[in-house]
């Protein structure tokens, strides 16, 4: 059984730096786009390569902010997530 999220990662932030974070709509947007000129599994790899990354992005805060440890651990789920799609 996967570990489960506390709370939204953009009220995880807000706590620390009362700013209003907000999602990327462009991205959104073109992801259809990206799946039918790229396909379902480069489209795949690539999403889960970014979920991988943002996970290492988060590592150099846990020493002074123990708690971005479970951000972390999300990010590195939602990867191996998208990464299971594709077996
Ligand atoms: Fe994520």
């Amino acid at each position: 059984m996967r570990e489960k999220p506390r709370f939204n990662h953009r009220g995880f932030f807000h706590a620390y730096t009362k700013e209003v974070l907000k999602p990327k709509k462009t991205m959104a947007r073109i992801m259809p786009w990206l799946y039918y000129i790229l396909g379902k599994k480069r489209l795949y790899k690539l999403i889960a390569k970014g979920e991988y990354d943002a996970a290492i992005g988060y590592e150099h805060l846990i020493k002074d902010f123990p708690e971005v440890e479970s951000v972390k651990n999300d990010e590195k789920r939602h990867g191996d997530i998208v990464s299971e799609l594709l077996e």
